[in-house]
């Protein structure tokens, strides 16, 4: 599997055998063990599409990726990524809200997904206002966790470096904290001796 993912040449992110680097790299190291080939995944917040990518990787040719984002801009960009990467034919760009994502997708999938990603913020290079808001990603994530499989997860990456990340960030974690043990387990992961207040992550997983 790691060698697999290696040697993968122009992906933006390749498994690293240092587990701990950048959250956002920490955060497909720790995907990468929850999501094998022929899994449904979900990118929540597309951007780019350099999550949307490492997860087709993952999921391989009998896969299926799912990729949210209100942005036209994004979907566009992923589409981009997706076609030059030879990986757009098992992925489907919605252009809607990520709280939307139970009323989208089909019923089928409830219970069976393997994991859901959350890059929360705002899309590099885009509108700092088009960022994603408590409001939205609350429901959302208790969404992904109807989604998700037994043994599935959900990673949202959080940027509580500015006030509409703050309040998300809290909301969050304040939800986290509160689901059942019995049928979750919440983990958050903070990287504390960097500068700039790096992104921080909230991890959880379905028994
Ligand atoms: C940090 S970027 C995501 C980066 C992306 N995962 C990548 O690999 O490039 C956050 C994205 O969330 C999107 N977004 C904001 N609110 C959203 C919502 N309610 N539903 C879906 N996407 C949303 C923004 O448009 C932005 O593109």
């Amino acid at each position: 599997m790691l060698e697999e993912l290696t040697n993968l040449n122009t992906c933006e992110w390749k498994k690293m055998d240092n587990l701990i680097t950048k959250p956002t790299k920490l955060s497909l190291n720790i995907l990468s063990e929850y999501i094998s080939k022929g899994d449904i995944a979900i990118d929540a917040t597309a951007g780019n599409g350099h999550d949307t990518l490492a997860l087709a990787k993952l999921a391989g040719s009998t896969g299926k990726v799912y990729a949210f984002d209100i942005q036209k801009a994004a979907i566009d960009n992923t589409k981009v990524l997706l076609e030059k990467e030879g990986f757009l034919d098992r992925c489907e760009l919605i252009l809607d809200s990520h709280q939307r994502m139970d009323q989208l997708l089909p019923e089928r999938l409830r219970g069976s997904v393997s994991a859901v990603v959350f890059n929360l913020g705002y899309l590099p290079g885009g509108e700092k206002d088009k960022t994603t808001q408590r409001a939205a990603t609350l429901p959302a994530v208790e969404q992904a966790l109807s989604l998700i499989r037994p043994g599935g997860i959900v990673a949202a990456t959080m940027y509580g470096g500015h006030p509409a990340g703050a309040e998300e960030k809290t909301a969050l974690l304040r939800f986290a904290k509160e689901l059942p043990q019995t049928e979750y387990h919440a983990a958050y992961l903070s990287f504390i001796n960097q500068k700039n207040r790096p992104p921080e992550l909230l991890l959880i997983t379905r028994k």
